[in-house]
């Protein structure tokens, strides 16, 4: 979606990926500073291992405690820091570069719950099946944004424990527990990585869980298209999506963060569908 985004705009920029190890991440940063990247996005497991390596954290890092955008910034001494992308014709030997991390992720998907399920948060009741990387940062974002409750489930019970406890601290107005709700939730929505695979277990307790009472059902998931857990949401008559809305915003917001331009939101959904849902996409 990035490399579509670039053509469109008419940037002469590429999108790469590059597996790096945990033990080589800080290395791999510097690196694409010193190689004046523009910028990297984070994935798992990297976005909370890096906040302690960046030079400055944006308010949308600190706030959510990951890290998923990093953009590359350069000064004049004296001067503000500007975006690399931004910086025109300079004389490299008089700048100064740093690093500046950002989380695009907590907004991408209250965008999405917003888009794909017309979902309000003021006084709704949620039940939150993971509490990873990303299941952490969407029970905060939700916390945040006036629901009244919020249920989490996870594998490991304890991390579940440990985040109500987080929530209750930080968010007092919301009633936050770990386990399953005693009525139905508004929103059920999945941020464990179970249904990645075929044969996943579900990520809940099916004799805990009526789906025929539960409004909307979001999962993070975008691949397969229709996890099993959607199919049974979907099945029992609940508003469903996947997480490709979520995907897409947060790229959308990387990009504006790095380029300073309004994403083409258009060019990139039909970049990420071709991509993701054709059966052999253009390599
Ligand atoms: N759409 C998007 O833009 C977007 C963005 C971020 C993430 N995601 C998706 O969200 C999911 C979680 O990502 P993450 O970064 O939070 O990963 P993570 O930090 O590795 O967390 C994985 C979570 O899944 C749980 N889990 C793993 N296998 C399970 C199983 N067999 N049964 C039940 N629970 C299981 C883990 O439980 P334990 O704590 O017990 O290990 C943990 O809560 C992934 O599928 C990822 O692709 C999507």
């Amino acid at each position: 979606m990035h490399n579509a985004a670039f053509a469109s705009l008419g940037l002469d920029w590429r999108y790469l990926a590059f597996p790096v190890a945990p033990a080589h991440l800080e290395q791999a940063i510097r690196g694409a500073l010193q190689m004046r990247f523009v910028g990297i996005n984070l994935t798992v497991p990297h976005k909370i291992l890096a906040c302690p390596m960046m030079d400055a954290l944006d308010e949308s890092a600190r706030k959510w405690g990951a890290v998923n955008t990093v953009r590359i910034e350069a000064r004049m001494p004296g001067e503000s820091w500007q975006p690399v992308a931004q910086l025109g014709e300079c004389v490299e030997s008089e700048l100064e570069f740093r690093t500046q991390g950002f989380n695009t992720d907590a907004n991408a998907l209250a965008q999405a719950l917003r888009e794909d399920l017309d979902w309000k948060p003021e006084g709704s009741k949620v039940l939150l099946l993971g509490v990873g990387g990303a299941g952490r940062v969407a029970a905060l974002r939700l916390a945040s944004e006036g629901i009244s409750s919020i249920s989490l489930v996870n594998r490991t019970h304890s991390k579940a424990e440990a985040l109500a406890s987080e929530i209750s601290f930080r968010f007092p107005q919301v009633r936050a527990q770990a386990g399953y709700p005693s009525d139905a939730p508004d929103l059920v929505l999945n941020a464990s990585s179970a249904g990645l695979n075929q044969d996943d277990p579900l990520p809940f307790d099916e004799s805990r869980l009526d789906f025929r009472r539960v409004a909307r059902v979001f999962d993070m998931i975008y691949r397969p298209r229709e996890t099993r857990l959607l199919a049974a949401a979907r099945a029992a008559g609940c508003r469903t999506a996947n997480g490709l809305g979520m995907l897409l915003h947060q790229g959308a917001k990387s990009l504006e963060i790095w380029s300073g331009k309004t994403a083409p939101i258009s060019v990139m959904r039909r970049a990420l569908h071709e991509a993701i849902y054709t059966e052999s996409p253009i390599p």
